[in-house]
């Protein structure tokens, strides 16, 4: 049992807060390496990166996500796009539609534990303009950005937000026969 793998998933949170402090090279090939290990349909990994340290792009970038401006303040952005050619070159339309989509989910979620793993903070921006986005960083037409992610040395330690109760999400056999196991 790899006990560390949960514990990094229990501890992670979304930071919104930055020391003024940058993300090493080594640190953030770290993180590189975890995004590059995420799962993808048919293993097309159907996902970019853009790793923006760029002060004047990341404005830009806090810019374009509505003026959320922790962005701009982390030392290092990471920008995971979907890829619809490289997943519908083989699963077609489902490939292009949802495929390159959970690609990149999934790669998204490798970077925010690797983070967490690091001691390093970030957060899963979504609320963004893709056309901004695009313009921003040249990114060619067919490349859908799904998630910013700016990354670096936490300046706050974020109190965990509530969850549901399984009972509340989780069906035995079917829809809405209720989990109601022990708690570990
Ligand atoms: C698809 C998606 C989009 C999100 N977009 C934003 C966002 O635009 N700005 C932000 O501050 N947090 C954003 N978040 C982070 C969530 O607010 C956060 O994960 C949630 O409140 C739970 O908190 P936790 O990550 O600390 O557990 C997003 C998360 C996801 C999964």
């Amino acid at each position: 049992m790899r006990t560390e793998a949960l514990e990094a998933i229990a501890t992670r949170r979304s930071i919104r807060s930055f020391q003024d402090k940058p993300v090493s090279r080594q640190l953030l090939r770290l993180i590189l390496e975890a995004a590059r290990q995420a799962p993808s349909a048919g293993n097309c990994q159907a996902r970019d990166i853009i790793v923006v340290q760029n002060a004047e792009l990341r404005r830009q970038l806090s810019s374009a996500a509505l003026g959320q401006e922790f962005i701009e303040e982390a030392p290092l952005v990471l920008v995971v796009c979907a890829n619809p050619e490289r997943s519908g070159r083989r699963y077609g339309e489902r490939g292009r539609q949802l495929y390159c989509i959970l690609d990149a989910a999934a790669t998204v979620e490798n970077i925010l534990l690797a983070a967490n793993a690091l001691d390093l903070g970030a957060c899963w921006v979504g609320a963004f303009r893709d056309e901004l986005v695009r313009h921003i960083l040249k990114l060619p037409k067919h490349l859908r950005p799904i998630a910013i992610i700016p990354v670096g040395h936490p300046a706050e330690s974020a109190e965990p937000i509530s969850r549901m109760p399984l009972e509340e999400f989780v069906h035995i056999d079917f829809y809405g026969s209720r989990y109601q196991g022990e708690a570990p």
